[in-house]
């Protein structure tokens, strides 16, 4: 069923756990998503990154949009990490419920206009906004603790922002970075308690980076307001590792039993991911008459 992202997010955060939203680049990451979901009686996002927007356009939101519509579990549609305008109203247009209006690259002050307009244009659509201050990075590898400290969101501007801008979800940067953490992850949770405190309990809180997070943090996160997590990195990995393995490389090896394959690695990975996140077994909370009220969006 498609449901609204602000419904799944609300849900969640008051039965505290958190919904996976999951980084989808075609049919078989979308077979993954829906059949762990399934598999799992789970809510869960099936999210796209503006490259495979690109890649994919609006075919690919179509195939995720009914997908979404077809499954028996709550699912909505987000659009991750935009920084272009035209890609928001494509994926507004298109009918997906969320949209990450990234600046987060921008000089703060851009960030936030940037941030507000997308906003405004987003919620006359009815759909969630997430957005992001502070700037997660791809590694923190050669970085002084100074320079990591500057990257992270600095709490009292977070309360600003979300009061200046509107949005709904903020991302939020407390040690976590997207791909692999070469060393051992730190998330700083008092940044995470003054964040909390300085945007109020309204706004949702969002962890990028997801993979490779241990169990503890992950808890401790959800504890702390966390009601959503991006995944990307260890559900792409399962898919090329599998591209690669005999059965799929074989001379013999042929298309239809390969996609399976990679379907089946993928959803294990994002079996694991749901019950650290507690999504499991929890999607009948989501089927409400308000979740119902929402859906379209
Ligand atoms: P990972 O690739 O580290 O899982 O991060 C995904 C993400 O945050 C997408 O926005």
């Amino acid at each position: 069923m498609l449901t609204s992202t602000r419904e799944l997010l609300e849900t969640a955060r008051r039965h505290i756990y958190a919904i996976g939203a999951f980084n989808v680049y075609n049919l078989e990451g979308v077979r993954a998503v829906i059949g762990a979901a399934e598999a799992n009686r789970s809510p869960a996002m099936l999210q796209i990154h503006p490259s495979s927007l690109k890649y994919g356009g609006t075919p690919l939101v179509a195939l995720c949009l009914e997908a979404a519509a077809a499954s028996a579990m709550p699912i909505s549609v987000h659009l991750d990490h935009s920084t272009s305008a035209e890609a928001i109203r494509l994926a507004l247009e298109a009918g997906m419920n969320s949209i990450m209006a990234d600046g987060s690259h921008l000089p703060y002050e851009e960030n936030l206009s940037y941030t507000r307009q997308m906003t405004q244009l987003a919620h006359r659509y009815g759909a969630v906004v997430e957005a992001e201050i502070g700037r997660i990075s791809g590694t923190e590898d050669g970085l002084s603790i100074s320079e990591k400290e500057a990257k992270m969101t600095d709490p009292v501007q977070a309360g600003e922002f979300v009061q200046a801008t509107q949005v709904d979800a903020l991302a939020v940067t407390i040690g976590n970075v997207h791909g692999e953490y070469r060393s051992e992850p730190r998330l700083d949770f008092e940044r995470l308690i003054r964040i909390r405190q300085t945007v109020g309990p309204d706004v949702l809180l969002v962890l990028h980076g997801a993979s490779g997070l241990p169990a503890g943090m992950i808890s401790r996160s959800i504890e702390l307001g966390v009601c959503k997590f991006n995944v990307n990195t260890e559900v792409r990995q399962a898919y090329m590792t599998m591209l690669r393995s005999d059965a799929c490389a074989a001379e013999k090896a042929d298309l239809v039993p390969c996609m399976e394959s990679a379907v089946s690695a993928m959803q294990r990975v994002v079996t694991e991911k749901m019950q650290l996140f507690g999504s499991v077994q929890k999607a009948h909370l989501h089927q409400t008459p308000y979740a119902m009220m929402l859906s379209h969006r």
